[in-house]
Formats: C-alpha cells, sequence, structure tokens
C-alpha cells in the first residue's frame, strides 16, 4: 500500500470560514499525492478564496452551486456524490454542520453529501464561543450519529484574536483521516498495541542510560494499523515525534514504566508489536541530586530490566498475535529464530542496526521478518512502508485464525 491517494476521487467541500485559505495547501498536497480533487464550494467560501485558487490547484473545475453545475449538463451533485472515494469538508461552519445534521439539502454541498455512500469527513472551524454553544454541539453529536467522521479542532489562536477550541485541525492530522477513509479497514474493531522509541535510565536529574531509537519505526507501525481501522494505544519512550492523529498515547520514560504500561494494556489486545528499544539494564543506584564530577564511581554499577517481551510471550493469549523487533548487527536469521522461540513470538521483525541506512533514526529500514511459516527478507524501503508490509503479513494471519 504505497500511495493510498492515488488515483481517488476526493470531493472537499469548502464552506464560508476563513480558514478556507489553509484548505488550499491541503488540495495542493493532494493533488501532488496522484488524487483527483474536486473541490466544492459554497456561495459564501468564495467569499474567502477566489474558485480560481482551488482550480488551478486541483487542475480541476470547481463546482460552486447546483445550477451552474448543470451547465455542462451534468447532474454534478449526483455525480460527485456517487463516485467520490471519500467527501471532505473542511473548513466546517457552524450553519454548514446544522444543515448536514438536519439533513438539508439546499446547496450543492449538501445535496452532495446527500447523495454519497463514501466516508464523510468533517471539520469544524469556527470562533470558539460557537463552536462550544449548544446547538453546535448537539448538532456535531448528530453528525457523529449519522456516521460521519468529525475531526475535532484545535486549540489555538483564531482570526478572530481569541484563542480557544475552533481552530482547523492541522493537514497532517486530517491526512490520516482521509487515508483512513481510503483504507480497506480491516482491522476494524482490533484492539492493537505498539510499543516504540527508547527508554531512559536515569543515574541522576542530569544522566541516564539510552539508545539511539528515534520512535520512527513504531509510530509507523501505529499509523498504519490506525489508517485500516485498528483501535491504536502507543506507549511511547522520549521521542521528538509529534503523536500519530487517531491514536492513544502513552509516554513513559523507563523500562519499569514502559513494563507497568504494556501490562495494563495487553490482556485486551488481540496484536502487540514491540518495536520500542528497550533498555536492558538500568544504574543500580538512582541519586537525587546531581553527582558531582568527583565523586561519579567510573565502574558504573548496573542492574537487569525486565524483558517485557519475554513476558507477554508467557502470558500470550489464544488468539493473540505477538510480534517483536530484533536489533542486530550479525548473525540476524539465526539471532532472530532465537528470540522468536524463545519469546513465544508470531512473528519477529529482524533489522540490522550496525549500518546507518537501516535501523535506528533513519527513515529506511530492510526488515527480514521471521514467523512460523518461515522467513522473508522485506524490501529496502521506508519505515512507512516496511510498515505496511508488516501489517499485511499479520492481517493475513489474524484471517486465518
Ligand atoms: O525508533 P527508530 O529510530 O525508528 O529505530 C527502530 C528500531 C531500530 C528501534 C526498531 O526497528 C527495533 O529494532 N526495535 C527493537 C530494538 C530492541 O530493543 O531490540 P532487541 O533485540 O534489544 O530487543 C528484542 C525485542 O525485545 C524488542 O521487541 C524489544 O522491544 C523487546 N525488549 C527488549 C528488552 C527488554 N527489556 N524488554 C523488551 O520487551
Amino acid at each position: 500500500m504505497q500511495n493510498v491517494f492515488a488515483g481517488k476521487k476526493v470531493v472537499i467541500g469548502v464552506t464560508g470560514s476563513i480558514a478556507a485559505f489553509k484548505v488550499a495547501g491541503w488540495v495542493s498536497d493532494l493533488a501532488k499525492e496522484e488524487a483527483q480533487v474536486s473541490v466544492v464550494m459554497t456561495r459564501s467560501a468564495t467569499e474567502f478564496v477566489s474558485p480560481l485558487t482551488f482550480a488551478a490547484l486541483s487542475g480541476n473545475d470547481v463546482h460552486t452551486d447546483m445550477f451552474s453545475a448543470a451547465k455542462e449538463n451534468t447532474m454534478a451533485h449526483i455525480s460527485l456524490g456517487r463516485d467520490a472515494d471519500v467527501v471532505l469538508i473542511a473548513p466546517a461552519t457552524a450553519n454548514t454542520i446544522a444543515k448536514l445534521a438536519a439533513g438539508m439539502a439546499d446547496d450543492l454541498l449538501t445535496t452532495t453529501v446527500l447523495a454519497t455512500r463514501a466516508r464523510v469527513l468533517v471539520c469544524p472551524a469556527m470562533n470558539s464561543r460557537m463552536y462550544s454553544h449548544s446547538a453546535t454541539e448537539r448538532n456535531i453529536a448528530r453528525l457523529r450519529e449519522l456516521g460521519y467522521t468529525v475531526v475535532d479542532p484545535d486549540c489555538g489562536m483564531m482570526a478572530c484574536k481569541e484563542h480557544g477550541d475552533g481552530r482547523l485541525p492541522e493537514w497532517d492530522e486530517v491526512k490520516e483521516y482521509v487515508a483512513q477513509a481510503l483504507t480497506p479497514q480491516v482491522l476494524q474493531g482490533q484492539r492493537i498495541m505498539i510499543t516504540a522509541g527508547p527508554t531512559r535510565e536515569p543515574l541522576d536529574p542530569a544522566r541516564f542510560l539510552s539508545n539511539r531509537s528515534s520512535g520512527k519505526m513504531g509510530y509507523a507501525l501505529a499509523k498504519s494499523a490506525f489508517r485500516r481501522g485498528g483501535e491504536v494505544t502507543l506507549i511511547s519512550g522520549p521521542s521528538s515525534l509529534p503523536a500519530p492523529a487517531g491514536v492513544t498515547m502513552q509516554r513513559v520514560q523507563t523500562a519499569l514504566e514502559m513494563y507497568d504500561a504494556v501490562l495494563e494494556h495487553a490482556g485486551q489486545c488481540s496484536v502487540i508489536i514491540k518495536a520500542a528499544a528497550v533498555a536492558d539494564y538500568r544504574p543500580e543506584k538512582k541519586f537525587a541530586h546531581k553527582v558531582k564530577k568527583d565523586q561519579i564511581d567510573t565502574r558504573l554499577h548496573l542492574e537487569r530490566n525486565p524483558d517485557i517481551l519475554l513476558e507477554l510471550g508467557k502470558r500470550k493469549k489464544e488468539g493473540q498475535i505477538l510480534v517483536g523487533f530484533a536489533a542486530e548487527s550479525q548473525n540476524l536469521r539465526e539471532e532472530g529464530m532465537k528470540k522468536l522461540q524463545r519469546k513465544n513470538l508470531d512473528f519477529i521483525a529482524v533489522n540490522d542496526i550496525s549500518g546507518d541506512s537501516t535501523g535506528f533514526e533513519v527513515e529506511s529500514n530492510q526488515v527480514l521478518l521471521l514467523g512460523r511459516s518461515g522467513a522473508e527478507l522485506l524490501p529496502y524501503t521506508s519505515k512507512m512502508h516496511t510498515a505496511d508490509l508488516i501489517w499485511d503479513r499479520i492481517v493475513a494471519q489474524l484471517a486465518a485464525l
């Protein structure tokens, strides 16, 4: 699943909010992803952004009302809705939200929404007092009852110089919901847990033992699971990456904290993937105050951390799929097989961390995927594509259960 957007028909409904200008960038990005973007603007939206802008960025005619669309003798409100793979309404004003909640169809956008059977995503954007009004809250709840996906607005400074809820979410977040709408929901109803990033084992308030994990591999696995409809919990060590959209995030620091967090959720999950680089050892003594450099004992005394994956293997339930990672620098297959068997895993993704093109920190990876039924060397590719390939194989095993 390299590019879920290519060739897909995305209808973007733009309504009369100052945030409409931000959606121009969204249209441009989707066009770069080779999606076929059709923009529908309400009359008030054209007061904020010219239809010409969206026409130039999408490469397609922009539809502004029912009757002008009929000029080409096409029933645009029917064909747009019928042929759409996803309908995204952004920004969505309180007025349009109210009309959608009531099932009204008095303009091209609301008519198109009633005529589609594709997923409908709604991104409310408005002044925070309008957003918190009970009528708007009731209408948004109604949209969810109708099966529309409402992407909650961000909290922040708005054009009206007020600070609060109601700010159009960032495209990086909304794009994941569009990707999810375009992806077969093979993980619908499945509870997934993924661990990512390093752990930090403190010596004193200033110093700790850790490793080079950035979290990229685990976060990619979480994104791929969300896109497939999974209910994802991401247990993350320290990472500078933003929380992936739609994922329940729990941040931890030490291996012991990760152990507690993982075992708290493990029993309810159908798939667990342990991509985190958990420290095997921690300093025997943790000092409350920074140790003076002339007082540090240069023979660092360490003690072992619990092996979380081993514990999960012992507790693995019938029908649960357990996936480990192995950071190796030699004998990848032998070392991976040992861990697969010793820890009672269904799969282990072995990656070479000795070079600078795979493993820690880098954007790409190459994984030797070992499973009960054999070994498969996945291609050297992005960590997002690696995550998709690993999920394809996990989903196949889930289906075979
Ligand atoms: O985060 P990135 O920068 O993208 O880098 C990705 C990665 C290299 C960290 C990732 O692809 C990876 O290899 N993660 C596993 C790293 C690791 O700890 O490997 P290991 O061979 O030491 O551990 C084997 C398995 O046991 C892992 O699933 C690990 O999560 C688990 N483990 C290890 C130690 C421990 N105390 N508890 C564990 O659960």
